[in-house]
């Protein structure tokens, strides 16, 4: 059977082969199940600040996996061993910019799925020495970002911090229709708005119109 949701599919492809995994904040272990299962990783390590959840992802793996996993109860990066592919997905993007800072270490490829503030991820992968390999916004009945880096350097502008460059670049189906949905929420303020946020308000929708042109 697949557990796996459009998400969950989506983040599992965009993580490439390698030896080690791991997944912080794994929760169901899905994740590390389809990675182990598809032979796309040797090992996975599955951690959770909760050992509840954890719980969960160590049924699951211990079925057709022991001896391919361990599960760490931990936060973050911390008493993790060193691996080349990490993934934090499902959290927000303030909590996975404190996991990159206090990390132990930092892997050769992350692969991050925030639910809100993709922004603030972006600019501290690039803080922390990665470059951007795919940056984009995709739908499964909500909107979320993809953002996988590798170590390397990179010179991100303003616009692509805020937006993705690959959004930027492709105008892809499910980032015109997250641009579309605050141009939808500007018109309605510009109805009610006094003569100063009338201003900031019509600047913003150009620049939104401009976007998804
Ligand atoms: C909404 S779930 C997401 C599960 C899975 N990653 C996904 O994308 O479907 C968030 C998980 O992150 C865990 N979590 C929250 N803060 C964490 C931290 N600092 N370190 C590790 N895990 C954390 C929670 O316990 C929970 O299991």
């Amino acid at each position: 059977m697949n557990k796996l949701t459009l998400r969950l599919n989506t983040i599992v492809n965009a993580l490439s082969g390698c030896d080690t995994f791991a997944d912080v904040g794994c929760d169901h272990g899905y994740v590390a199940e389809a990675m182990l299962d598809a032979k796309k990783c040797n090992f996975a390590y599955v951690t959770d600040v909760s050992a509840v959840c954890l719980k969960k992802a160590e049924k699951l793996l211990k079925e057709n996996h022991a001896g391919s996993f361990e599960a760490i109860v931990t936060d973050g990066l911390k008493n993790v061993p060193r691996v080349d592919q990490v993934l934090i997905a499902g959290m927000g993007g303030e909590l996975i910019c404190d996991i990159l800072k206090n990390a132990d270490f930092l892997p050769q490829r992350l692969v991050l799925q925030p639910m809100k503030n993709a922004d603030k991820v972006r600019k501290t992968a690039i803080e922390l020495g990665y470059k951007m390999i795919k940056d984009y916004t995709f739908k499964d009945v909500k909107y979320y970002d993809l953002i996988v880096c590798e170590k390397g350097e990179e010179s991100y502008l303003a616009d692509e911090i805020e937006f993705g460059r690959d959004n930027l670049k492709e105008k892809g189906e499910a980032f015109k229709e997250v641009i579309s949905k605050k141009l939808a929420i500007i018109s309605e303020a510009l109805k009610i708005a006094g003569e100063d946020e009338k201003q900031k308000l019509e600047k913003l929708k150009k620049k939104y119109e401009e976007i998804i042109l």
